[in-house]
């Protein structure tokens, strides 16, 4: 029998770190002590002026490939997980395919579930390689989410970053994936989006990031404490044998309250948010490559990713590192 496991990780963020104070000196109406105390960020990073997905992609994705020790050429199938891609079209998964110089290599797509992207990506990859159709995939969360925020907008604003996580999947005789889940429900579509588009050259609509910060709150406690316990009943296992909860980050009170709902303390817990802000579906990757990085995962390490996202999308994949 086929499984998949992640055999490397890599990260990448642009920039220095903007603190809270910064965002207050540009003129946005706010405070350190506000943000910190109802979101936990303290800084975010903001990608430069022409800096695209794909290039904080192709950064962390030659991260990964440098510690996974593996021919680029050898990479069949590429998924990139993002919201903010470079263009409509190609995907920004054809273009990291083009800048890592991978030619004729099998598929390269991306998959738009705002914040729970990288656990769809993920899954999405398990089971490409599970069937036996690709052998080695490179799985992405990429955002410049700074481009979608309006600036003026200081509810939501403050809260998001940019960034991209990378991780090398491949088939393997130990399982590495255990489980996986996802979900949507497009009803709750107007509590989380951007609703606007370009048609015949122009913008129709409105093309900034709109909240209503206190539905998505609510909505996001509920699904990540369920979708939890779907993938844990499916591996036939309880929290107690996580060793690592990552869930998406998008506000500490969020992550506390989906630990205490599941019964994990917090020091199981990886958190980024406040050094990250919400990277959209970079946050996971991204905190499971430092997590990597630090030696808190090692080889043999369950680790449960979860996420919550715009469509509303939410999903979790179980893995065994
Ligand atoms: O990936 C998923 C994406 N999103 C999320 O996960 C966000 C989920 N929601 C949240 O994290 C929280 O709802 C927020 C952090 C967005 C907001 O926190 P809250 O405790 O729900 O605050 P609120 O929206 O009820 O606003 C409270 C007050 C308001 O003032 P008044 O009406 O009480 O006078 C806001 O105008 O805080 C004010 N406020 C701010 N003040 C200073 C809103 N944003 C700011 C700000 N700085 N940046």
């Amino acid at each position: 029998m086929i499984h998949s496991r992640i055999i490397a990780t890599g990260s990448y963020l642009p920039g220095e770190p903007v603190t809270n104070d910064d965002l207050v000196a540009r003129g946005i109406d706010t405070s350190d002590q506000w943000i910190v105390e109802r979101t936990g960020i303290r800084s975010r990073h903001l990608a430069a002026d022409g800096v695209s997905c794909s290039e904080l992609a192709e950064a962390a994705s030659r991260r990964a490939i440098e510690a996974a020790d593996v021919d680029p050429a050898t990479i069949d199938l590429i998924i990139v997980a993002t919201s903010t891609p470079d263009f409509i079209f190609p995907s920004s998964a054809a273009l990291l395919q083009a800048r890592l110089g991978i030619r004729n290599a099998g598929a390269a797509f991306d998959v738009q579930a705002v914040c729970s992207g990288f656990a769809y990506a993920l899954t999405v990859a398990d089971k490409f390689i599970r069937s036996g159709s690709h052998k080695r995939a490179l799985v992405v969360g990429a955002e410049v989410f700074s481009r979608i925020l309006d600036w003026k907008d200081r509810a939501t604003c403050v809260l998001f970053g940019d960034g991209a996580g990378a991780v090398i999947v491949e088939a393997a005789e130990r399982p590495g994936v255990l489980a996986s889940a996802i979900h949507a429900d497009g009803s709750y579509n107007p509590i989380l989006c951007v609703p606007g588009t370009v048609s015949g050259g122009t913008v129709i609509g409105d093309p900034f990031l709109r909240m209503d910060g206190q539905a998505v709150f609510k909505f996001a406690v509920r699904v990540l404490g369920d979708v939890a316990h779907e993938v844990l009943e499916d591996a036939g296992l309880s929290t107690d044998d996580v060793d690592w909860l990552i869930p998406h980050q998008a506000n500490i009170r969020i992550l506390q309250a989906t630990a205490k709902r599941l019964g994990v303390s917090m020091d199981r817990v990886v958190t980024t948010v406040d050094q990250h802000g919400n990277t959209s579906a970079a946050s996971i990757p991204l905190a499971l490559d430092l997590a990597v990085r630090d030696g808190r995962i090692r080889g043999g390490s369950r680790v449960l990713l979860e996420g919550v996202g715009g469509g509303f999308t939410w999903g979790a994949v179980l893995l065994s590192m």
